[in-house]
């Protein structure tokens, strides 16, 4: 193996840089700019049936915010970001999303890349038509999204939240027996139970279990003083990866070494990536960055990984689960005694003045 080659399950990445679906993976050339920026891997934007997903890409909005939660300009220079969004599905009717798919899938090929067709979860019956309709085209791997964090907020039945391990199991199952090439399953982050979800998919036959969706959030404007962007959104950020990395970390303790963990939710850049391998994952989705910054994020994020892994004479497996696997429990920590009162305030001049005596 190379340094940077990884595993997911059956299937080989010259690296674990995903480029992961987004708006900019709508159009042929955005998935090409990303293939030819390095990814080990590339998420086309995901569709189903539901016309109503399409429909809300019609109604999609987008805002970049500073620490401070104020909005900044969309764009490279945007400081360390939150993103806010409500993102709809591809406008591309099916056999035209597909006829993209085996193009990208083939200039993927080229370039040593994996092109990965996604499919969000509206109703199970055409979700499995669809499956079998990228299988049939030649496709070599499938993602199916049941992890939205939309689908409270979305039209009834646009796209799905599944939050129960029953549920992930049975879907998952549906798929995997529709199917034979392999199916990553991505999950929602909104559960204190992901772990327990991933355990369900991979149970089920899920090839790799991609974790976690991103959370809803609600900011209210200073200004208008009301909600930004009008709704509830998706919302992420660098801010999320010690949460995925605390998932991935988990779930690794949970099922073991064994299973293909993908981590995504907060990786911005090559270090970030290097952390979610760490902490369990064989390879990195990156998405919100790519949007916002462009595609020299990747072709940086692949350098950086590569400098990084240099630097300690490892490869990118060999930094899997090392983090995770040395996570120790709160009481397996030394006593430090007093240690906590280094982290208090003082007590106030008034405190100290005025007492009860
Ligand atoms: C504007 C936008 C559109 C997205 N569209 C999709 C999509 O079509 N399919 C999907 O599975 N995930 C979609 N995602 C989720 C991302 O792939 C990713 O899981 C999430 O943004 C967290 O990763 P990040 O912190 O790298 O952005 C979208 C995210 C954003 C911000």
């Amino acid at each position: 193996m190379t340094r940077l080659e990884t595993r997911v399950g059956r299937l080989r990445l010259k690296n674990p840089v995903i480029a992961a679906a987004g708006e900019h993976m709508i159009d042929a050339a955005g998935i090409r700019s990303a293939i030819l920026a390095g990814a080990g891997a590339v998420v086309g934007k995901s569709t189903n049936e539901s016309e109503a997903a399409k429909d809300q890409l019609t109604r999609a909005e987008y805002v970049a915010l500073d620490p401070d939660w104020r909005p900044v300009t969309w764009g490279a220079d945007a400081p360390r970001a939150t993103v806010l969004t409500r993102s709809g599905l591809t406008p591309l009717p099916f056999d035209a999303w597909l006829a993209q798919c085996v193009e990208m899938d083939a200039f993927a090929g080229l370039h040593d890349c994996l092109y990965v067709p996604s499919l969000i979860l509206a109703a199970p019956g055409p979700a499995v038509e669809m499956a079998r309709a990228v299988q049939a085209a030649g496709l070599r791997v499938l993602e199916f999204n049941i992890g939205t964090p939309y689908a409270s907020q979305a039209a009834t039945g646009a796209v799905s939240t599944e939050l129960s391990p029953d549920r992930v199991g049975d879907l998952t199952r549906m798929m995997v027996q529709a199917v034979d090439i392999p199916v990553w399953v991505k999950i929602t982050g909104q559960s204190e139970r992901v772990p327990d979800l991933a355990a369900a998919a991979f149970a089920a036959g899920a090839e790799s279990v991609v974790m976690a969706g991103r959370a809803l959030g609600m900011l209210p404007d200073l200004d208008t003083m009301a909600p930004m962007l009008g709704t509830s959104c998706g919302i992420g950020g660098w801010w999320n990866l010690p949460l995925t990395c605390h998932w991935l970390a988990t779930t690794r303790a949970a099922l073991g070494p064994g299973p293909s963990l993908i981590g995504i939710n907060g990786a911005t850049n090559g270090e970030d990536v290097a952390r979610m391998l760490l902490a369990g994952a064989s390879a990195v989705g990156l998405s919100s960055e790519v949007m916002l910054r462009g595609w020299p994020v990747l072709t940086e994020a692949v350098a950086e990984l590569d400098r990084y892994c240099t630097a300690k004479n490892l490869t990118a497996a060999d930094l899997v689960g090392r983090a995770g696997d040395a996570r120790k429990r709160f009481a397996d920590m030394p006593k430090l005694d007093d240690h906590w009162r280094n982290f208090i305030p003082a007590p106030s001049d008034a405190a100290l003045t005025e007492t009860t005596t």
